[in-house]
């Protein structure tokens, strides 16, 4: 071992140093695959994380508010009412002398308003002969999809309370 540096143009810092310049943009396939391996895995976890996000800001907060009185409507008599929202118009039938039964009253074919018919006791759309139970709010006839999104009821005291919509999935042609 020489005691000496040998001469040379480069400073003594750049030869101890241990990344070569030459070196540096040098990416091995291993480098590669771990950089695809990590953004995929961040991507993943970033699409999990949207989906459970929008997985619970999904279910909505319905309000609870008093629509009617229950000796307000006679037996086989109807209200009807907006909820949940000004824009969202339902429909309360009394159907028993205890019994009530409310639903949107936009039809699930293609949204004409339903009506209840007490000669035939269902809930009846006049735009392509639709008809629904008014027991349950499935499909009874004609080409809607789906029930009728049924208006969660509650009773306290005299008064009828709604307390959210229950979206019903499939239709059940009866
Ligand atoms: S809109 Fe109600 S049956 Fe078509």
């Amino acid at each position: 071992m020489s005691l000496f540096r040998r001469p040379s143009a480069d400073p003594l810092w750049r030869d101890e140093f241990s990344v070569f310049s030459d070196d540096e943009r040098y990416v091995t396939r291993r480098q590669f695959a771990k950089f695809l391996v990590l953004a995929s895995l961040g991507m993943f976890v970033g699409n999990l994380w949207i989906l459970v996000r929008s997985w619970f800001t999904r279910q909505p907060v319905y309000p609870a508010a008093a629509i009617a009185r229950a000796d307000e409507i006679p037996v086989g008599g109807v209200k009807l009412f907006l909820y949940p929202t000004p824009k969202d118009q339902c429909i309360l039938v009394r159907t028993g002398a205890d019994e009530y039964a409310a639903y949107s009253q936009k039809c699930t074919h293609l949204s004409c308003a339903v009506f209840y018919s007490a000669q035939h006791g269902r809930l009846e759309c006049p735009c392509h002969n639709g008809a629904f139970s008014v027991r349950d709010g499935s499909v009874l006839q004609g080409p809607p999809p789906r029930p009728l999104p049924r208006v969660v009821l509650e009773r306290r005291g005299n008064e009828l309370v709604a307390l959210g919509l229950k979206i019903q999935p499939e239709a059940q042609h009866g």
